[in-house]
């Protein structure tokens, strides 16, 4: 049999084909633009998701015995607002969840209503980019759009809607829209009020490797398929945890994709009591916290391609050689779209400092990867303050394939990092949840102990490590220094 895990992501839909043993068959990505209509708003057109969606399970399943699929499951792109109007057609472009327009709507709920009263119903507080004030920005701000809204959806849910026609989503990516009784595992009625939105406009909920329904018979004939059943998936980084086994008390997975999230797992609920680290749901039926940085691996992506213009990465990191790793002068905020983790501020921007005369440009990209590797360590200290002892962590996402970058994180953390043979993320998560859903396993953990192998280690070293300690003590007080600067800025 085969299963097929899509992840929806911010710059393209990944497609892995997998078989029951966990084998992955075949791999397709397809490519969406996004849109960056006002300095700050991001958004993306979800015909365009479903579009790259159709095409590539289309391309992943060519050649294969299309009626062996019988079980789809997704992780996608969280907190991203989807509204679709009483035909099922969507109202406007989605709102994504690195979008920062919504700083008074934040501001409302966090001051007026009260961040106390908002952990109490939700377990979180507002973020810029989670949903709650995307829809009270839409209220506010385009009234005769948010009329017209009949149902409300996550991105993955609207691929999942196409495939099923069932109005879906998944705890774990539910916990993000600020709408959540995280703890309960229902909607908090408090919160539908605050946003003046009715339960009906919401999606059913369901655990992430829950059958949702088949997928449609017209969708099916399209690809071929016989009976297809579709989990409701989960959030991409829960799906990201699930695919590199973070399951369990106390596990930790660091994901360094467009963004960068440090994720704990975690069998019981629990709330960081700042609210700094998010409290959701995980997709094996548990919880988990979450640091969320908004920009990590396009900080190199940025970097390379848009300022340097040099499409030779592995080049220009080869001349960052081991006697300069933790001997730089210069460093990097990594906030080229604000902030979310630790420090929720929309004003905070991208900044180098501590250039002279002989900088280079490798020191450049150097204090990029580290910048972004500091603040990582920015939300790892603050799991810390928790009581969270963390002494090893997976490592998923794109830039998790420079080597340089995984040495730089962990003497930055002072701790192993893993990489699992099957390092596709979310996308191998959702499959191994569809299969989970199919009763191929019995659980999500018995699948992550029979599906994921550690087969990399990348270990600190001490003295490095110490090097490091003291450079992350200069980093910390750059922002700080700059905050009112960047408020400042912002009203220019
Ligand atoms: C998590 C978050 C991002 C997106 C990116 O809270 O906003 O990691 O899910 O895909």
């Amino acid at each position: 049999m085969l299963y097929i895990g899509i992840d929806l992501g911010t710059s393209a839909v990944k497609l892995l084909l997998v078989d029951e043993k966990g084998e992955i068959k075949n791999v397709v990505s397809k490519e969406y633009p996004i849109s960056f209509p006002k300095s700050n708003w991001s958004e993306q057109n979800p015909a365009d998701w479903w579009n790259a969606t159709v095409e590539g399970i289309n391309e992943l399943v060519e050649g294969f015995d299309k009626s062996q699929v019988c079980g789809i499951g997704a992780g996608g792109q969280m907190h991203g607002l989807v509204a679709l109007d009483e035909n099922d057609e969507v109202i406007r472009p989605a709102i994504l969840w690195n979008d920062g327009r919504t700083e008074k709507e934040v501001e409302y709920l966090n001051s007026v209503i009260g961040k106390d009263k908002l952990s109490k119903y939700t377990a979180n507080i507002a973020f810029a980019g989670f949903t709650a004030p995307k829809i009270l920005w839409m209220k506010n701000n385009e009234p005769e759009n948010f009329e017209k809204i009949s149902k409300i959806m996550l991105p993955k849910d609207y691929i999942n809607y196409k495939l099923t026609g069932v109005h879906c989503c998944d705890y774990s990516d539910a916990s993000g829209m600020l709408l959540l009784d995280v703890k309960n595992k229902c909607y908090s009625k408090e919160m539908l009020e605050i946003c003046e939105i009715t339960e009906d406009k919401l999606p059913t909920l369901y655990e992430s490797y829950e059958v949702v329904g088949n997928v449609k018979k017209e969708v099916a004939d399209m690809f071929g398929f016989g009976e297809v059943k579709v989990v409701a998936g989960a959030g991409d980084n829960a799906a990201a945890a699930i695919g590199t086994g973070t399951v369990g008390d106390g596990k930790c997975n660091i994901s360094l994709g467009t963004s960068g999230t440090i994720f704990i797992s975690s069998n019981s609920f629990g709330v960081d009591k700042f609210n700094a680290l998010h409290s959701f749901a995980h997709a094996d039926g548990n919880y988990h916290l979450m640091g969320c940085m908004l920009s990590a691996a396009s900080c190199n992506k940025w970097f390379m391609d848009d300022v340097l213009q040099d499409k030779d990465y592995s080049s220009i990191q080869a001349k960052i050689t081991d006697d300069k790793l933790g001997n730089n002068e210069v460093y990097f905020l990594p906030y080229l779209m604000g902030e979310r983790s630790p420090i929720n501020d929309t004003n905070a921007r991208g900044t180098f400092i501590g250039m002279s005369m002989d900088t280079k440009r490798e020191s450049m990209l150097q204090a990029v990867l580290e910048g972004v590797a500091f603040a990582i360590r920015d939300c790892f200290e603050i799991a810390k303050d928790l009581g969270i002892n963390i002494s090893q962590s997976n490592i998923c996402g794109g830039g998790a394939k420079s080597n340089l970058w995984k040495k730089i994180i962990a003497n930055v953390l002072g701790i192993r990092l893993d990489i699992v043979k099957t390092e596709q993320g979310p996308g191998y998560g959702g499959a191994m949840l569809a299969m989970v859903g199919c009763g191929v396993y019995n659980d999500v953990n018995e699948a992550c102990n029979k599906l994921v192998e550690v087969v990399e280690s990348v270990y600190p070293d001490e003295e490095l490590a110490a090097r490091y300690d003291k450079k992350y003590q200069s980093f910390k007080k750059i922002y700080p220094a700059l905050k009112e600067t960047f408020r400042e800025l912002s009203k220019e």
